[in-house]
């Protein structure tokens, strides 16, 4: 297939360079955008009177024919095309003649392929956030049934004091509500329309670069053809966005292994959520979970990939930013199975409430509670925490828990103890009382379920907004 660009050459170019410089196995999936961008170029030619109406017309035909043909899988990519750009305009050509061959007029390849990455990069944004909001649906969901269910809270992994499961669930709500927001930011970066941007300095045509960004609904057009065309903050932002997502699944994951051990017992993966041992008949292993958290890797190191490669290059265009795709499509695919099979496992799972009470009953995890209390019979509170360590360690020697001590036993320690002590044990007291705004007190969290509701209600309505700007 003779090159698009060959005119200056005289040789055919060595095999290696072809398969080493395509990118036509991957970056055929932006087809649909290359497509449309290109229609929207040669209607826009057209309209300002720089190629003829008629061949705009032949073009926007040829192509919509041949974005059904790539749809019915008729299409043949040629790695000798390089990419989806020339193979699709070299098709173009090949079908509607010297109509085809103006389609590239003011335009570059480097203009083009970051026109088709934006519009890409906002159509996987909605999708994204429509499953981010799935998600964040099921971890209300689930929270909200498990409001009065207790469990111990951790800090060091070491109990520390009684929560519920609810504000458990409620700490990765709220992360993920900070993740929609970065992917807000996400869409401001991919909103700037850069066509007409040329190689590097622009075109010679009267082209309206707004009207293009009409056609295909963008917000902003890039005001300087060189940043239009070497910008890849937005694909940074992105994996940025990817990143810290997939660092709260991940930590989310690594809960979901440990509650699932059988040294903790808290959950239950449903069967169609787990898998099993080759080897060990027994297992009933997490994978799902410990898969998210080792893709979590693989999402850092295309970050990491990405601004490593952008970090040297001078301006502008360089073939090293046809590095940005891979690493990001991978973001992509990984993001979205990770977020609508985890929103599944999450909603199915079995918790086991009497399991996480059992273990919020025999432990110390009341303990501050009971210098609390002390603070409340009028003992500062770094004596009332001495005194109730003294408690801890004779609990310990003896073999007990707080409640099983005496009222004579903790008098030992302090005469402010009295027997409403007790109460103040209790896991559910412990809860009830931490009355504080963001604390896990039942009447807290019933505040957050509402304002949850209301969260996810504003995301829906912002998520219509894109779906419109797509
Ligand atoms: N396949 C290229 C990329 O993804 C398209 C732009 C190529 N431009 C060029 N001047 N070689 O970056």
């Amino acid at each position: 297939m003779a090159k698009l660009w060959g005119g200056r050459f005289s040789k055919n170019t060595n095999e290696l360079v072809d398969a080493f410089n395509a990118s036509i196995d991957f970056d055929k999936r932006l087809y649909h955008e290359d497509i449309r961008g290109s229609i929207a170029h040669a209607s826009m030619l057209a309209k300002c009177g720089i190629i003829p109406a008629q061949d705009g017309e032949k073009i926007v035909a040829g192509l919509k024919d041949i974005l059904k043909d790539i749809k019915a899988g008729d299409f043949k990519f040629e790695v000798a095309l390089e990419d989806i750009h020339m193979n699709i305009e070299a098709r173009l050509t090949e079908r509607i003649g010297q109509a085809g061959a103006r389609l590239h007029t003011a335009r570059s390849r480097n203009d083009q392929v970051a026109l088709d990455m934006h519009m890409y990069m906002k159509r996987e944004v909605a999708e994204i956030a429509e499953l981010l909001i799935r998600f964040e649906e099921a971890l209300l969901s689930v929270a909200k049934k498990h409001s009065k269910t207790l469990m111990p809270g951790y800090t060091h992994l070491q109990r520390a004091q009684p929560i519920t499961f609810a504000h458990h669930l409620l700490a990765y709500f709220n992360m993920l509500q900070r993740d929609f927001r970065r992917l807000q930011g996400v869409w401001e970066g991919a909103d700037m329309m850069p066509l007409g941007a040329g190689a590097i300095a622009g075109t010679t045509f009267p082209i309206d670069r707004f009207d293009v960004a009409k056609q295909l609904n963008f917000g902003k057009v890039y005001s300087n053809s060189m940043d239009a065309v070497s910008d890849r903050d937005y694909v940074i932002e992105f994996l940025s966005f990817a990143s810290i997502l997939m660092m709260h699944m991940s930590r989310l994951s690594e809960e979901i292994c440990l509650w699932s051990s059988t040294e903790f017992g808290f959950i239950e993966l449903d069967d169609a959520f787990a898998t099993g041992s080759s080897m060990m008949p027994q297992k009933k292993n997490p994978d799902i979970a410990e898969l998210v958290r080792g893709k979590t890797g693989r999402v850092y190191g295309h970050l990491q990939a990405m601004l490593v490669t952008a970090k040297g290059l001078p301006l502008t265009y360089n073939k090293d930013l046809q590095e940005d795709k891979e690493g990001f499509f991978d973001a992509v695919d990984t993001i979205k199975f990770a977020l609508a099979v985890y929103r599944d496992m999450i909603l199915t799972m079995t918790v086991n409430v009497d399991k996480m009470q059992q273990a919020v009953s025999k432990d110390f995890s009341n303990a501050t509670d009971l210098a609390d209390y002390l603070v409340r019979k009028g003992l500062p509170f770094r004596q009332a925490h001495e005194v109730v360590g003294k408690c801890v360690a004779y609990a310990i020697h003896n073999d007990k828990f707080l409640p099983e001590i005496t009222l004579e036993e903790y008098k030992t320690f302090s005469d402010l103890f009295e027997e409403d002590l007790l109460q103040a044990l209790q896991p559910e007291n412990c809860v009830a009382s931490r009355k504080s705004y963001g604390g896990p007190a039942f009447s807290e969290n019933e505040k957050q379920f509402a304002a949850g509701d209301k969260v996810l209600q504003q995301q829906q309505e912002i998520l219509q907004d894109l779906q419109q700007r797509l």
